[in-house]
Parts: structure tokens; C-alpha cells; sequence
């Protein structure tokens, strides 16, 4: 036996001014559309903002149900409209932010399983790496990359085929 380190790699930004302009824009926008998400339930509202290998920029927001587990969370939302809409258009970036009853998350926000799985497929599909931009107030990540998001992640190739 011996153990296996893996390492992720994460980037750390202290305010949104550190940040190159497009990453910037990108959070900003994903700030602006979190104020539209439908959450009566959670109370939080989370933004995510997709920008695509041709320009587009596609949003999204939590979309919540009375039957909870009937939701989504803004990433998939956005990523997978911006799918059916551009089929074969790959994602550079992904912006995510998210607010409580207290504002903007003091810490950078974290995508759920689910959400890290979906932008690891959507990896896969396109062969490319996502920029992956979390936003918080005292601090905003920045990672190149599902793999590190999502370590050991289940791919497509395991089913074999
Ligand atoms: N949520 C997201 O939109 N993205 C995440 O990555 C985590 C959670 C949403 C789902 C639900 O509407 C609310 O936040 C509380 O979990």
C-alpha cells in the first residue's frame, strides 16, 4: 500500500480589481442575474455566468419547487441552457456567486457535487478545461479546471464505451 497525494490547484484573488477584465465582467454579471433567481424557499441566491468559446454570454440562476428536490442550482441552469442553445460551442469560463440574508458570501462560493459533475462532463465533451471563477466578498478563486473542483471524478471513459 502506499498513498497517493493529489493536489488541486486554486488561485486566490483578495478583491474583484485583482482580477483580469473579462473575469470581472463575468462575476459582475453573474451578481446581476443572482437577484432574479427564484429561491422563496432557501432564501439564497446564487448567479452563475457561462462564457462561450464564441463570445456568448449565457446566465442563470437557482430555480427552486415546493417539492425541493425539483430545483436547480444556477450552474446547471445556465451551463445547461447554454448546451441547447449552442450545441457545439465549448464554455471558457464560468463565473459563480451567491448571496444569504447577510449579502455576498464572505468566502468564495461552492458549487455543489452535482454542479462540479455536469462542468466535469462538460469538460469531457468539449476537451477543453472551464475557467471556473468563485465569488466571495473577502476573497474570489479562480480554477482552471473541474479536476480541481472535483478530484477523481467519474468520467464518461468508465462506462467503457
Ligand atoms: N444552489 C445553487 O444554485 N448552486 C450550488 O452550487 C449550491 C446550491 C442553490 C440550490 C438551492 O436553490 C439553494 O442554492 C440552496 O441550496
Amino acid at each position: 500500500m502506499h498513498t497517493r497525494e493529489i493536489k488541486i490547484f486554486v488561485q486566490e484573488f483578495d478583491n474583484l480589481a485583482e482580477l483580469p477584465e473579462k473575469d470581472q465582467q463575468l462575476i459582475l454579471s453573474a451578481r446581476e442575474v443572482s437577484k432574479d433567481a427564484y429561491a422563496p424557499y432557501s432564501k439564497f441566491h446564487v448567479g452563475a455566468a457561462v462564457l462561450l468559446e464564441n463570445g456568448e454570454l449565457i446566465l442563470g440562476n437557482n430555480q427552486e419547487n415546493a417539492d425541493f428536490t425539483d430545483g436547480l442550482c444556477a450552474e446547471r441552469v445556465a451551463l445547461f441552457y447554454a448546451h441547447a442553445k449552442f450545441p457545439g460551442v465549448p464554455v471558457r469560463s464560468l463565473a459563480v456567486t451567491a448571496c444569504n440574508s447577510h449579502g455576498l458570501l464572505e468566502q468564495p462560493t461552492q458549487p455543489c457535487g452535482s454542479c462540479r459533475q455536469v462542468m466535469v462532463e462538460t469538460e469531457v465533451r468539449f476537451n477543453q478545461p472551464i475557467r471556473i471563477i468563485l465569488d466571495g466578498k473577502k476573497h474570489i478563486h479562480v480554477i482552471e479546471g473541474a479536476d480541481s473542483l472535483l478530484p477523481m471524478a467519474f468520467k464518461p471513459k468508465a462506462l467503457g464505451s
